[in-house]
């Protein structure tokens, strides 16, 4: 279906977790395009609900409110109006940002919970789960650490092992911990509701297949689900945030709810839901939500990014179609994502452009504009994409200054100098001028196009495009001498690069909201539809009057300003010395919060240190140990003698990182045979959070005593 099939639109971009500030990686993947998309159909005209908020209820805010020593409303009564904030500064246009913390979502949540079980529509287990003696808790999730079953990374969550990707459940990790406590967890029977996927995955399969126009990267992604085969997944937890399960559902199996809440992957997308209906209520029309979500002529799109697709293209339509009374999404169009300056973006590591610190450094008049541009060309719509500062220097230099400032600037001063500040007329065009006229009326609808089918790159791209044109344009017609060779000649310049400045204030809109509006201003063009949830006035122009010429000859043109000023090589040069300042000092400080620490062990006192004989020696010669991954054989040179060591760094280092190095040595350490080969002692390497070796060295005599 395309658009102007559908009556109205019901747009969502995923719901943040309210547990950090917002950073450029969050915009590029899900807000922006969601906005761009969003204020074309409202110029376009069209019914739009475009609906967000923070996603509170989940286990995220848990684990941040626990390792802070907060409570868990504090954590999000922190960062929910901080992203809120945010948004709005970048000029997110919801027409509701709501909250999964609110009263009427909980109650929405718990009624469609209720709703699923009264249909038989969940399957309850009882298993023996993960149990923390000491916290008197269950651990779910990112509560529990072990061993990962497939690739033996040692610090694998109980949901998804961070090193290989592997999605595991808590029990199936070797040497479970708690993450709480550090204790070794038991099992404990419980029992929870689970959604039944593997009996939905035919009727999704089939719903699936009525979209074979969504992207490429979302549908390739929800085939190889379908592959693996859909398994059922838990919808309750035994934690002490999120959700209730309402006591009446549980009693309709002769269960206690106390201690149970809904998983959040369950209540999040059903935010959506409560939040147009808070947007209803607002409105002072209750029932309004109800066409938004029932109506079959509602077209539905979540925008997302792509760690989000099992739960919007699967999880969250089996829900939608169990329930009944729903619609299902149109599209999901997710995008992939943006790495900065090159390398992942990581918040732990401080390698992030976050949106607060921009507007510190770029000013939150002009600043979001430039970065809405900027990430707009760079959007990782088909694969992983990078933002870089120089990158974004070219962006706003080289095309909104030179082209598109440079081109209205020109034409405003000319139109000034020598037309009194009034738009001239247009007679007899020339080819050039009839050239100029089609490109203004192919423009909307092009660009519309690409908007209409998720590219939105494309569609700002062709955007900039019409303003190369005019440049070109007027480039080409040189009305400087047409001025004295061919009077008319020069006002029919004029005229068209006017009426080019005109629509572009239209068509650039979506991308850049504040400047199209000063542009506007300069034009003394009002009665624009707005790309806001403003109500339009009556009358007023829209996408589709873009493609023809608006501004009448005579109307009196406003002063012409600056439209984007440069960014100086300075300006961008400070960007990525704080950026590498910072993931410097993230890397070795030691109040990082998000570093894992192991924890320490039990006191010794000094005789059972003493009975450690530590030397320092040089590694000689380091080479594979055949079948054995992990062990490169060493030999060590402890000056008084030569030993064998086998080292279990072969996955960290390669040989020739080994040999050479001047290492301490437990000289001690009684012999062990491994493959065939007899270890005669130990090397002490430093573990980092990431799993790297770092090899303890001590620039001393071979044999020295280390104490
Ligand atoms: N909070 C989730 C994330 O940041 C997204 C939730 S989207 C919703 O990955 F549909 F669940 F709301
Ligand atoms: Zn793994």
């Amino acid at each position: 279906m395309s658009t102007s099939d559908a009556e109205r639109l019901l747009v969502t971009a995923a719901l943040p977790y309210a547990n950090g500030p917002i950073h450029i990686g969050h915009l590029a993947g899900a807000y922006l395009p969601a906005d761009l998309f969003v204020r074309y159909q409202r110029l376009k005209g069209e019914d739009v609900a475009f609906i967000c908020g923070s996603d509170e209820m989940g286990v995220a805010i848990l684990m941040r409110a626990i390792r802070e020593d907060r409570t868990p409303e504090d954590i999000i009564d922190t960062y929910h109006p901080q992203i809120r904030e945010n948004f709005e500064r970048f000029g997110m246009s919801f027409d509701y940002y709501g909250r999964t913390s609110s009263d009427l979502h909980q109650e929405t949540t718990q009624e469609f919970f209720r709703v699923l079980d009264e249909q038989e529509g969940f399957k309850l287990k009882t298993e023996e789960q993960l149990y923390d003696p000491e916290a008197e808790m269950f651990l779910a999730d990112r509560f529990v650490t072990g061993t990962c079953p497939v690739c033996g990374f040692e610090e694998a969550y109980g949901d998804q092992c961070e090193q290989c990707g592997s999605s595991l459940s808590p029990t199936e990790l070797e040497q479970p911990r708690s993450t709480l406590t550090d204790a070794a967890p038991e099992l404990r029977e419980t029992t929870h509701w689970y959604l039944p996927l593997e009996e939905m995955q035919p009727d999704l399969e089939e719903w699936i297949d009525t979209h074979p126009e969504w992207k490429n990267n979302v549908l390739g992604q929800i085939q190889s689900w379908f592959n693996d085969g859909l398994k059922d997944r838990a919808i309750t937890r035994d934690v002490p945030w999120g959700v209730p399960v309402p006591p009446d559902v549980a009693e309709r199996h002769d269960l206690d709810a106390e201690g149970k809440v809904i998983y959040v992957w369950f209540d999040a997308p059903i935010g959506y839901i409560s939040a147009t209906k808070e947007w209803a209520m607002q409105d002072g029309a209750p029932t309004k939500w109800k066409a938004y979500w029932q109506d079959e002529d509602t077209r539905l799109v979540h925008f997302i990014g792509k760690d989000n697709i099992v739960f919007h293209c699967l999880m969250f339509p089996s829900m939608l179609m169990q329930h009944g009374d729903y619609i299902l999404p149109d599209n999901v169009p997710a995008n992939e994502f943006l790495n900065l300056e090159g390398e992942k973006l990581s918040t732990s590591r401080g390698w992030a452009v976050w949106l607060h610190e921009y507007l510190e450094d770029f000013g939150a008049d002009r600043g979001p504009d430039l970065l809405r541009y900027a990430l707009a060309t760079t959007l990782p719509e088909t694969k992983d994409a990078d933002f870089s500062w120089e990158g974004f220097q070219n962006r706003v230099n080289g095309e909104l200054a030179d082209v598109l400032g440079n081109f209205v600037n020109r034409t405003l001063t000319f139109a000034h100098r020598y037309f009194d500040g009034e738009v001239p007329p247009l007679k007899d065009p020339s080819d050039a001028d009839e050239h100029v006229l089609d490109a203004l009326s192919a423009a909307p609808e092009d660009i519309g196009q690409a908007y209409d089918n998720y590219r939105m790159r494309e569609a700002v791209f062709e955007t900039m495009a019409l303003a190369r044109t005019g440049n070109k344009y007027f480039n080409d017609t040189e009305p400087w001498h047409t001025r004295e060779t061919d009077p008319q000649a020069c006002a029919n310049t004029i005229h068209l690069s006017l009426q080019l400045c005109a629509s572009l204030s239209i068509l650039f809109e979506p991308v850049i909201p504040d400047a199209a509006q000063r542009l506007r201003d300069m034009l003394r063009l009002a009665d624009v539809r707005s790309s806001t949830p403003a109500d339009a006035p009556d009358g007023a122009l829209g996408w589709g009057d873009a493609a023809e010429p608006i501004l009448e000859a005579g109307h009196t043109l406003g002063a012409p300003d600056i439209l984007f000023e440069k960014l100086e090589d300075d300006t961008i040069e400070a960007q990525t010395e704080k950026l590498r300042e910072r993931a410097a000092q993230r890397s070795d400080s030691t109040s990082d919060s998000d570093m894992d620490y192991a924890n320490l062990k039990d006191n010794i006192d000094f005789d059972d240190f003493t009975k450690l004989d530590l030397r320092v020696g040089t590694v000689t010669a380091a080479e594979p140990v055949p079948d054995a991954d992990k062990l490169l054989r060493l030999e060590v040179d402890l000056g008084f003698e030569e030993r064998q060591i086998l080292a279990g760094v072969a996955e960290q280092m390669a040989p020739e990182e080994v040999e050479g190095l001047q290492v301490v040595v437990v000289a001690n350490m009684a012999p062990k045979e491994m493959f065939g080969l007899q270890s005669e002692g130990m090397v002490l390497m430093a573990e980092e959070a990431d799993g790297t070796f770092v090899p303890v060295s001590a620039d001393a005599a071979n044999g020295s005593v280390v104490r």
